[in-house]
């Protein structure tokens, strides 16, 4: 028996029991007469204690102890004199009787601590060590429980865990497929999944009702913070549902998960349309935890700002501003640093006018020139500012002015602490666009996937007006992070016909890629619809992080590269005659 408890576990209760405990030394503290060792496993620190007064041999082996060697020791549990509330074993220590080395360590290339002194990069590179470290492993506590109760709760709902497989054609989501050249099929190419999509509406027709998977899928794109090339979703589908069902249930999943974790209970969460929240977030994932909803001066509803002989604004298609609660008593320097956050690339706005509304209600803005008090008061009055607060304007083209605003508008949240990972603020957004038109092909693609049905009502526009036709789709979006989304198939096969003419296939090219499906759908397919949550990004929002990769066992870096084993990397040239053989 290596331990007869962990390193966790032992509290002011047990002092006058024997114990056997194995771990890596944390930290070796030596004072002359006696020394202290952490001692760490999975569970938590214990602090043994070894004094020549008990044996001078075991704390001289114990001084040689180094960081992070494996030891076993036998002791008695002892009340400490001087406590550390820190830890919850910090009221006693073990006094060692019996001291075994397991195995010695290289001194580690940084401190296994909370606040460690590696770098991101080497922490990348030896994440074995990494995963040490407290504030990891419990990210990755955190994630096993909620798979748990995820898995939990849809199986107590009826649904199956069915495995799809991951050597499959190319599926529909619109990134770049990683692809595995086939030894037996020269020639020929698997292709990761970017997501079970066809395989769950495969198990529709199959009769299966209701499935899950919590299952890995594969995406060729440009990584960010939220974004890994391979990364895992909470995968469902359920026939004979509508909409609203689904929202309900998964609503209650998520509700149930805040509950079990967080003990936090939510209302009904918020619907809303994808049109509104562009209107009034310039995103179709608004962070909605805090307000500075958008207000139009000039849009084509209304225009409350042009004929000032100010041009930029006169000529603009639109100008929209947010009204920051608080912040006329920002600096001149302050606004000019904000204004050059919005002329960045990344932002690409041309320049940011300002009206600040003093505490004495006094209007001044950055365009005194062409706007008197008068006309400034409309536009407080179209913000309903208070006292005190500051209006930002951007004016450009609609659709790039408000994606402008979205960016200021959260960095201002941001600035101002108004983005809390401690408060959660989920809602829905529906009624996507069936179709995006791109510029560049000149064609439409779909929104979501080309197997999202219109909204019902939407069904006839679908052969006149294609580009206002909405989709029955929708997308679970907490604090500005989508987490997932879905949406009502289409079940018809003349309708999914329409749906690829559009889309530009040709019956041919529709019948190569996605024959297996439309073949299924001739043999009774069901209503059925279904939705996927991306649970790195559950995981690390209910961790109040932004980064995806700290809730990820074994991550990728930014250029898709895992550092500590090396991969990706050439192949033999073995390996690669062995495919180029036949
Ligand atoms: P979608 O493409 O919206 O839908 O993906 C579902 C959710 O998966 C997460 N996600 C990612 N997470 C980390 N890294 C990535 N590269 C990544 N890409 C996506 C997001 C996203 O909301 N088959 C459809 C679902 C359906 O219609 O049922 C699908 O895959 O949180």
């Amino acid at each position: 028996m290596y331990r007869s408890h962990t390193c966790g576990e032992l509290r002011i209760e047990h002092v006058g029991q024997n114990v056997e405990l194995s771990g890596w030394v944390a930290k070796n503290r030596s004072l002359g007469s006696m020394s202290f060792v952490d001692l760490r496993d999975r569970y938590g620190i214990t602090q043994l204690a070894f004094n020549e007064v008990y044996n001078q041999e075991l704390l001289n082996k114990a001084n040689e102890l180094g960081r992070e060697f494996v030891i076993r020791i036998k002791g008695t549990v002892a009340e400490r004199s001087s406590k550390n509330s820190n830890i919850p074993t910090g009221e006693i220590e073990v006094i060692v009787t019996e001291l075994q080395v397991l195995n010695a360590s290289k001194t580690p290339p940084f401190t296994i601590e909370t606040e460690t002194d590696g770098g991101d990069e080497l922490r990348m590179k030896y994440r074995y060590l990494d995963l040490r470290r407290e504030v990891v492993r419990k990210n990755l506590e955190l994630r096993h429980r909620l798979a748990q109760e995820i898995r939990r709760y849809l199986s107590d709902q009826n649904f199956l865990e069915v495995e799809t497989p991951v050597l499959i054609k190319s599926t529909p989501e619109g990134a770049r497929d990683f692809v595995v050249p086939s030894r037996l099929n020269p020639g020929e190419w698997y292709a990761l999944p970017q997501s079970p999509q066809t395989f769950k509406q495969l198990l529709m027709v199959s009769g299966f009702d209701r499935y899950f998977q919590i299952v890995k899928c594969f995406r060729d794109e440009d990584l960010r913070a939220d974004r890994q090339p391979e990364f895992t979703q909470i995968d469902c589908e359920l026939s004979f549902i509508e909409r609203n069902d689904i929202l309900d249930i998964f609503e209650g999943m998520v509700r149930h998960l805040f509950i079990q974790e967080k003990g936090m209970h939510f209302e009904d969460f918020p619907r809303m349309t994808y049109a509104d929240a562009m209107k009034y977030y310039g995103s179709d994932k608004p962070d909605v935890r805090f307000g500075m909803k958008f207000v139009e001066l000039k849009s084509e509803e209304r225009d409350v700002i042009s004929g000032a002989g100010f041009g930029i604004f006169d000529s603009a298609e639109s100008v929209i501003g947010i009204c920051v609660p608080g912040a006329a008593s920002l600096t001149r320097k302050q606004i000019d640093a904000l204004t050059d956050y919005v002329k960045r690339p990344q932002v690409g706005a041309s320049g940011m006018i300002w009206c600040r509304k003093e505490e004495s209600g006094e209007l001044k803005s950055s365009v005194d020139k062409f706007y008197d008090a008068d006309k400034l008061a409309k536009w407080s009055e179209a913000f309903q500012a208070q006292n005190g607060d500051l209006l930002l304007l951007l004016a450009g083209p609609i659709d790039k002015t408000r994606k402008q605003l979205n960016e200021l508008r959260l960095k201002v949240a941001a600035d101002l602490g108004l983005r809390n990972p401690n408060v959660f603020a989920p809602l829905w957004v529906v009624d996507f666009p069936l179709l995006e038109w791109d510029e560049d092909s000149q064609r439409f693609h779909a929104m979501h996937h080309p197997f999202t049905s219109p909204l019902p009502e939407h069904r006839e526009l679908m052969k006149t007006e294609p580009g206002r036709v909405n989709a029955n789709a929708y997308d679970l979006v907490i604090n500005g992070v989508e987490i997932g989304g879905g949406s009502i198939r289409i079940h018809d096969q003349q309708l999914q016909a329409e749906m690829f003419g559009l889309l530009g296939f040709s019956s041919e090219e529709a019948q190569a890629q996605f024959g297996f499906l439309m073949n299924a759908f001739e043999y009774g397919a069901p209503p059925h619809g279904g939705i996927a949550l991306g649970f790195d990004r559950l995981c690390s929002l209910f961790g109040g992080s932004d980064s995806i990769r700290d809730f990820i066992a074994f991550p990728k870096n930014n250029s898709g590269r895992d550092t500590m084993i090396d991969a990706p990397s050439a192949l033999t040239k073995e390996q690669l005659s062995d495919l180029d053989q036949k």
